[in-house]
């Protein structure tokens, strides 16, 4: 076991687009644990391997053991692997001179290169293809490399940190991975925790996620109730801290709680659509015919709700819903939404005690 002090990070210049370390590194033993591994592992100059889910925070942890390691004064460089097809990789990894190929028309160093004296994010590293596993493996185990059409060796001088969400005993079983390359990227490894396995973290990043999103989309949408939280700890979130960041983004920007229960899993739980099918005449069912119902059922609601959420403002309410202006004015009359906020009634109660009110 750690020490208490041991297991106390103090981050001097953590960039601000990551959670605060105490989000992060919740209060479940699975977090804590895995806090606990960092600590130990963050000052070593050996690689690390970040395994997990998609959306559990792999990314997000390469750069909190950037930040908490000796290297944190160079850059961190990430290389996200599928991203980048084959042969370009291989000369954004390690550069290429002047004429090494077709269309190097100038030297350009690689990201090893760049992450010199710094950390090396290799990312979705399952996905690299055998010829550069073989060249990675060469690197990591001498420690050198060339740019492409180079001779001059360059050192490879940064902490390296690898991630996958796959299984990497199966790729090397079904002849996709390297084991020789996995012995050498996973001297540590860190494996996060599904969602679904820390859900007393659940509270916390919720407060996080939705004071975040308040600053970002200028709302002021109030802490969920103690039944909603309940709701978001019971769910099983395949999609992880990822899904509850778009959970808590719909819910600000919609400023209504229904948000969380819109993509409940559970048919049985969701609200009933209401819509009449059709049946024609000859028993048959249009599909057609509904989808497009359906599709303007919902359009409705989602109008209705964004511009509620926007005080009828409808160049905010085209932006959120990614549309142009002319096509939501196009879309609200289509749907039956009167164009303007509708006049509330005036309350005699509310005029007598507020002399400011104005019935708009
Ligand atoms: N504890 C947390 N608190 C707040 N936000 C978090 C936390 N963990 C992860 N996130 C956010 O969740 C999202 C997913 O995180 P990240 O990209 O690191 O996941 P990943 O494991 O790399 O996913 P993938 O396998 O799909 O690449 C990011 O937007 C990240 O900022
Ligand atoms: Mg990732």
């Amino acid at each position: 076991m750690a020490s208490a002090a041991e297991t106390k990070l103090a981050l001097p210049n953590r960039s601000p687009e990551l959670p605060a370390e105490d989000v992060y590194f919740g209060p479940s033993e699975a977090m804590q644990t895995v806090r606990q591994r960092v600590v130990r592992a963050a000052g070593l100059n050996v690689p690390i391997l970040v395994l997990g889910e998609s959306g559990t925070g792999k990314e997000v942890l390469a750069r909190f053991i950037h930040e908490y390691s000796p290297w944190r004064a160079g850059p961190f460089i990430k290389v996200n692997c599928p991203a980048i097809p084959g042969t370009l990789l291989e000369s954004e990894l390690f550069g290429y001179q002047k004429g090494a190929f077709t269309g190097a028309t100038s030297a350009k160093p690689g990201r090893m290169e760049l992450a010199q004296g710094g950390t090396l994010f290799l990312d979705e590293i399952a996905e690299l293809d055998a010829s550069l596993q073989a060249k990675l493996l060469h690197v990591l185990q001498d420690g050198h490399f060339t740019r492409i059409g180079d001779h001059e060796e360059k050192t490879l001088d940064a902490r390296v940190i690898c991630a996958t969400n796959r299984e990497l005993k199966h790729e090397i079983e079904s002849g996709g991975f390297r084991s020789d390359l996995l012995y050498r990227i996973n001297v540590i490894t860190i494996t996060l925790p599904p969602l679904r396995d820390r859900r007393d973290d659940i509270p916390q990043i919720v407060e996080f996620l939705r004071q975040q999103f308040n600053l970002r989309f200028t709302r002021e949408a109030p802490p969920p109730s103690k039944e909603v939280l309940h709701y978001l700890q019971q769910r099983s979130w395949p999609g992880n801290v990822r899904e509850l960041e778009n959970c808590m983004a719909r819910y600000v920007i919609l400023g209504s709680e229904e948000a969380f229960y819109t993509d409940r899993p559970d048919p049985i739980e969701r609200k009933p659509f209401n819509i009449a099918y059709e049946i024609s005449e000859d028993g048959k069912i249009p599909l057609k015919r509904i989808a497009r119902q359906v599709t303007r059922r919902m359009e409705h609601d989602l109008i209705l709700k964004v511009l509620q959420a926007n005080h009828w403002n409808r160049r905010k309410a085209a932006e959120v819903l990614k549309i142009s202006y002319r096509a939501l004015l196009y879309k609200v009359r289509q749907a039956g939404l009167p164009p303007k906020r509708p006049q509330r009634k005036p309350d005699p109660a509310r005029m007598a005690a507020d002399s400011t009110y104005s019935a708009t």
